[in-house]
């Protein structure tokens, strides 16, 4: 009997979206509707921890905990999909080489934890299932025989956002043509190190969980929502092509514009949907005017853009900014919104993070 240890432990940060994905062309395979593009953020702050790990002696059933509680594994289920494919990964790698442990064989027990409230309103599924993925990837040693895109293939199954904490620093995933969801990956825009002076300030507006979950509302969307169409066709692809150059030249007035310009379409389509989905609130649109009037008078005074404004399916401001202005936006915040509502309406986390390092590690 051989005494060794199959299991491996990786950790994957939360990205944020600058071009939001919002609409599934295939809801079992997560196929999106358009290209999204984002920015990993850093590790230190918000991350899934994963511990994954494969033991013969293990009866027929894998298992996964999260955050301590047990999860059940559902036969259709997300996770199922997720875990069957790495184990196909596996298997394969076995059936070339005879002489590895029959691990796809063996069932595995999972268990994964966030450094940051699950509670807090923040999009954990991103990270849960990069890590998930990352971690599955290590107790099979699949790479680098199997690229990272083509695990971003797997994780997207798990959570469309997923995929792209895979990577760190400027992630895009190219939607796809195909049925099969074959070309529905994610890819590297930049490494983070290419513009590590930009950094993400993430205010915590409301810790409440969101009324409408992303999975249910954006198919909403896509039912009803005309203006989605149009974003679909006509907004998207130009601003993918045109982000993609400012992350290049590392140009952060237009991809400041551009990111606010495509949180304000993507909220304009969830309130374009029947019945319509409110995602930001009185406190969210603050941030909203403050930012623009931060801008407004650091163009006026020949500076460019001081930050940009992102909110994914709930009212939590995420401000990207260089970080020479961090100390500016932080002071006029802590101006507007007291310490008086700190605590209870306004909390900060991740204080001027690191737009990312790597992805799973
Ligand atoms: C607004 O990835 O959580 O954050 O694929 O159904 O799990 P599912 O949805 P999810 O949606 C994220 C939506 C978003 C925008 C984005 O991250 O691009």
């Amino acid at each position: 009997m051989s005494s060794t240890i199959y299991q491996a432990t990786c950790s994957a940060p939360v990205n944020i979206a600058v071009i939001k994905y919002w609409g599934k062309r295939d809801t079992s395979l997560i196929l999106p509707t358009n290209d999204s593009l984002s920015v990993t953020l850093d590790q230190d702050h918000l991350r899934s921890v994963t511990t994954a790990r494969a033991d013969a002696s293990f009866d027929g059933q894998d298992r996964l905990w999260l955050n301590g509680e047990e999860e059940v594994i559902k036969p259709d289920g997300r996770l199922r999909r997720c875990i069957d494919e790495m184990k196909k990964l596996r298997q394969a790698k076995e059936a070339k080489d005879a002489s590895l442990p029959k691990l796809s064989e063996w069932a595995v027990r999972v268990c994964s934890e966030n450094n940051f409230p699950t509670a807090a309103g923040l999009a954990s599924s991103a990270s849960g299932f990069a890590a998930l993925i990352a971690s599955l990837a290590a107790l099979y040693e699949l790479q680098p025989e199997v690229s990272t895109s083509e695990l971003s293939r797997i994780a997207r199954q798990g959570s469309g956002s997923a995929c792209r904490s895979l990577f760190g620093g400027y992630v895009a995933w190219q939607g796809g043509e195909q049925a099969s969801g074959q070309d529905s990956l994610a890819v590297e825009v930049a490494p983070q190190s290419h513009w590590p002076d930009l950094q993400a300030l993430i205010c915590v507006v409301s810790d409440a969980k969101k009324g409408t979950p992303s999975t249910a509302g954006m198919q909403r969307t896509v039912q009803t929502s005309p203006l989605l169409q149009h974003r679909i066709k006509d907004v998207v692809p130009q601003r993918m092509k045109d982000i993609s150059a400012a992350i290049q030249n590392k140009d952060f007035d237009t991809f400041a514009n551009i990111t606010m310009a495509d949180s304000n379409n993507f909220h304009a389509c969830c309130l374009d949907t029947a019945p319509p989905i409110f995602y930001m609130n009185d406190v969210s649109r603050a941030i909203v005017q403050l930012t623009e009037e931060l801008n407004r008078a650091s163009e006026a005074e020949g500076k460019g853009k001081l930050a940009a404004y992102t909110y994914d399916a709930g009212p939590n401001a995420v401000l990207y900014a260089p970080k020479a202005n961090m100390p500016t936006i932080l002071q006029t915040i802590r101006h507007y919104f007291p310490n008086a509502d700190f605590d209870d309406t306004f909390d900060l986390l991740g204080k001027g993070a690191n737009a990312s390092h790597r992805g799973a590690q």
